[in-house]
């Protein structure tokens, strides 16, 4: 049942790490943790009290003792010994909402974005964190960047918040190949842009000697 990008984001788990999965949806992260013995504890929640029932279904067909809470981001969550929390699926102003919303206590995220990849790097820097590792993976055709978050003055250069520190070259070819894209519908833009000029140019040459008959 566990996805490529599911499996991805618990190898970054520690053996000694006390999780939280926000956004849980059917908990198959979580179960994958704890029937592997991957971290110390895991606790999963999510907003939406459907997706809560199909995990809490699936949990107790593992046989598995996982805690859950129906919770937006970290508002209904007691348990104050968690270190770490995983954010995947959702959007980055969602994750960040989420992130703000954190106890102290988290001192990772690991951090699986759906969009605004660039835009999630520089906010998490400016909330005092710093992207220690990043993963792309490609699923169904898709990158998914995983990015580690611990807490740290660090800073990345304006570079690396833009495209990241993966290593996989496939991705990177990617983000060149769009670049290049940009760069040629901007070439059009310029183009039909001068295009316009021109008319006006024209169109006011023509007014010069026009004289009003009405
Ligand atoms: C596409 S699923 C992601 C499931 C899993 N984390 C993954 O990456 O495969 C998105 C889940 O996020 C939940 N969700 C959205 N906003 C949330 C929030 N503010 N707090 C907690 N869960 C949220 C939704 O209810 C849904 O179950």
């Amino acid at each position: 049942m566990i996805n490529l990008k599911l499996k991805t984001i618990a190898s970054l788990i520690n053996k000694s790490d006390h999780v939280i999965d926000v956004a849980c949806d059917h908990a198959y992260l979580a179960i994958y943790l704890k029937k592997n013995k991957l971290c110390q504890s895991v606790i999963a929640s999510d907003i939406s009290a459907q997706a809560l029932n199909g995990a809490e279904k699936n949990i107790k067909e593992a046989n598995l003792d996982i805690p859950t809470f129906l919770s937006d981001g970290f508002t209904n969550i007691p348990d104050k010994s968690l270190d770490t929390a995983i954010i995947a699926g959702v959007g980055t102003y969602t994750i960040l909402d989420i992130v703000k919303s954190a106890p102290n206590n988290i001192k990772k995220f690991i951090i699986s974005s759906n969009n605004n990849y660039a835009y999630l790097r520089e906010k998490m820097a400016n909330l005092g964190f710093y992207c220690d590792k990043e993963i792309v993976i490609k699923e169904h055709n898709k990158f998914y960047p995983i990015m580690v978050f611990i807490k740290s003055n660090k800073k990345d250069n304006k570079f690396k918040l833009k495209y990241g520190k993966s290593n996989n070259p496939e991705y990177f070819n990617y983000l060149i190949q769009k670049e290049k894209d940009i760069i040629n519908k901007l070439d059009k833009i310029s183009i039909s842009k001068i295009k316009h000029y021109m008319e006006i140019h024209n169109l006011k040459k023509c007014l010069k000697g026009k004289k009003q008959d009405y």
